[in-house]
């Protein structure tokens, strides 16, 4: 499905990335669901550190990838959550991950393209490609109408 795009930002450098997320983090609220795509040193991860500066979390954050989801206690709790080493629909299934979905936290998931059919409608899309060594294109988009 085509998703209206709503802001196409070129980040400068990883700062400008994590900005960008903590931006980007007023549309969110409980429930919310955003799926990330791009290659690895897209700036997923990034991305995210923004979000959750924006709810207020003191822990690190980083990769998931060894532990597929890192659980944060901001002011709204947050899963983060990273699919790349995930093989099959049933290993994601078996990390519980439709529990995290209908959780009241807000859900960030790297390389969400594995999950297929999982995908909820509605859902923020977080596109992000590289330009160069220190520049990145983030494609911002939404399937609610109301952003
Ligand atoms: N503009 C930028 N935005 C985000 N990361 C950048 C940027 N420029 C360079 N980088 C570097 O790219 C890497 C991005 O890593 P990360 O966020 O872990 O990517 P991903 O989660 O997509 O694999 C980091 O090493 C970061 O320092
Ligand atoms: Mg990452």
């Amino acid at each position: 499905m085509n998703l209206p795009v709503v802001e196409v930002i070129i980040s400068r450098s990883e700062e400008e990335t994590v900005k960008a997320g903590e931006e980007f983090a007023h549309l969110l609220e409980r429930g919310s669901m955003v799926a990330l795509y791009g290659d690895l040193g897209a700036g997923k991860t990034q991305f995210v550190k923004g979000v959750c500066r924006a709810f207020k979390v003191t822990e690190v954050v980083n990769s998931p990838t060894f532990t597929i989801v890192n659980e944060y206690h901001g002011t709204i709790p947050i899963f983060h959550i990273d699919l790349y080493r995930m093989k099959s629909m049933d290993e994601i299934l078996g990390i519980g991950f439709d529990e995290y979905l209908e959780s009241d936290g807000i859900c960030l998931v790297e390389w969400a393209e594995k999950l297929e059919g999982l995908m909820p409608v509605r859902r923020f899309d977080v596109r992000m490609s590289v330009i160069d060594d220190s520049s990145r294109e983030i494609t911002l988009s939404s399937t609610k109408r109301d952003n």
